[in-house]
């Protein structure tokens, strides 16, 4: 076991098939003062939950994808940063009885005043350290970043004080990002629901199920969506190497959720388009720039071609913190690179001569002109996509009341709308 790490419990036998649920664990969780997480790693072996303590220890998670998928790690980073708060409060509250004794001895004016703003200050630093930290486990995925930059705006409106009344603020915003992200999922299901016929086979890339997010997943949760409200979904999965987050994940969710599904190899997509019966091609956004180009996981850009080729609707389904206004198109998205090992190896065993060098982006771009319709949690945008985001992350903004940050990401030059957002169905606006 590594270090920082407790296996606390398995979770409980799979569901029997055809009941609408995964589990009552969520994928990343706060609990006996430390972040919990399925080790996704692990599936579809074994499904344990790990308890993590330190910073390091949750970005050490984002970075070897014990916890992956782009909400999922913002929900990590935002506990990683309330661990660290924590953290910070803990050692100033234990350095406090030594420096008071000391200023009681010196008999200085207002000990415990001067004392609360060093910590505040001392707080700030760890903070900002924590950031750059969780922020460089992973450079794709903007939800990562836009989780921690709300965290450094609840610390700046908290407006100092009690280090631990300070930190239990951060822990009460990473508490609403996690809640408000299956909040956010379900809308954006209902949205998404919408546009599949009532008996709908549909092609899918990567895991973006409940084990994608907090709970109930983007593309998965459309899937999931059109399920619950009785429509009739097949879901082809593609297995997604290197990592076959499709075969391992993605198979290990249907199955639990009692939806027909068929696992193809990746190179099986176009042949099986050819076929015909294809409905729709769903997939999810690790960032998705301002002109609409989107990043997703490695061969979503050439299923995109082969659905303009097959003419089959390509959607993206994604909550606005996946959309980075700040990039005008995604020329400018860092693409992470990951080991070559990935690649030349399968579950440890080589399946290249040694020595092969390999490739290994994690993520490609998406032209927005290949994207039929991105589907956020304020509705349906359709190309061209640049006014319909603005709105949508505007939106979001605003029902997000409480985050001067989201609000920030909102502010555009012109805030012109041309109405490229569709109507909520009603499903999402009760949701
Ligand atoms: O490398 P991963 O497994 O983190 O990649 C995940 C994806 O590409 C998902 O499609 C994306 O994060 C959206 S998940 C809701």
């Amino acid at each position: 076991m590594r270090s920082g790490r407790t296996i606390l419990a398995a979770l409980p036998r799979p569901q029997p098939r055809g009941i609408p649920t995964i589990d009552s664990t969520r994928t990343v969780f706060w609990a006996d003062d430390a972040v919990q997480m399925i080790d996704q790693r692990l599936l579809p072996a074994r499904c344990e939950v790990i308890a993590l303590r330190s910073v390091d220890a949750v970005a050490d998670a984002i970075r070897t994808m014990a916890v992956r998928g782009a909400p999922a790690i913002g929900a990590a980073a935002a506990y990683g940063m309330a661990l660290a708060a924590r953290a910070s409060a803990g050692r100033a509250s234990a350095g406090h009885d030594s420096s008071e004794r000391a200023s009681t001895r010196a008999s200085t004016a207002h000990p415990s005043q001067s004392a609360a703003g060093d910590d505040i200050a001392r707080l700030r630093t760890d903070l900002d350290r924590a950031a750059a930290t969780l922020i460089a486990a992973r450079p794709t995925a903007s939800n990562l970043a836009w989780a921690v930059h709300r965290l450094l705006a609840a610390f700046e409106r908290s407006g100092g004080g009690d280090a631990y009344a300070v930190a239990a603020a951060l822990l009460a915003e990473a508490e609403v990002i996690a809640d408000a992200d299956i909040a956010t999922n379900r809308r954006m299901g209902a949205y998404g629901a919408a546009l599949l016929p009532d008996v709908a086979t549909v092609l899918h890339h990567c895991n973006t199920g409940a084990l994608a997010t907090v709970d109930y997943g983007t593309a998965l949760g459309v899937v999931r969506a059109a399920h619950e409200g009785g429509k009739r979904v097949h879901v082809i999965v593609d297995e997604t190497r290197p990592r076959l987050q499709g075969a391992k994940l993605t198979c290990w969710e249907l199955d639990r959720l009692g939806i027909p599904h068929t696992l193809i190899v990746d190179g099986a997509a176009a042949w099986r388009m050819a076929q015909g019966g294809i409905d729709a091609v769903l997939v999810g956004a690790d960032r998705i720039a301002a002109n609409g180009d989107a990043a997703n996981k490695i061969g979503t850009y050439g299923l995109a071609i082969l659905a303009r080729h097959h003419g089959v609707p390509f959607y993206v389904v994604a909550p606005t913190s996946t959309v980075d206004l700040q990039t005008p198109g995604g020329e400018a998205i860092v693409i992470e690179e990951r080991d070559g090992d990935e690649v030349t190896h399968v579950e440890g065993h080589a399946v290249a001569p040694e020595g092969t060098p390999a490739f290994n982006p994690a993520f490609d771009v998406t032209p927005q002109s290949l994207i039929s319709a991105i589907v956020t949690e304020e509705g349906v945008v359709r190309p061209p996509f640049a006014a319909g985001l603005r709105d949508a992350v505007a939106n979001a903004g605003a029902r997000d009341h409480g985050s001067a940050a989201s609000l920030a990401r909102a502010a555009t030059p012109s805030g012109a709308s041309t109405g490229a957002m569709s109507a909520p169905p009603r499903e999402a606006t009760a949701a």
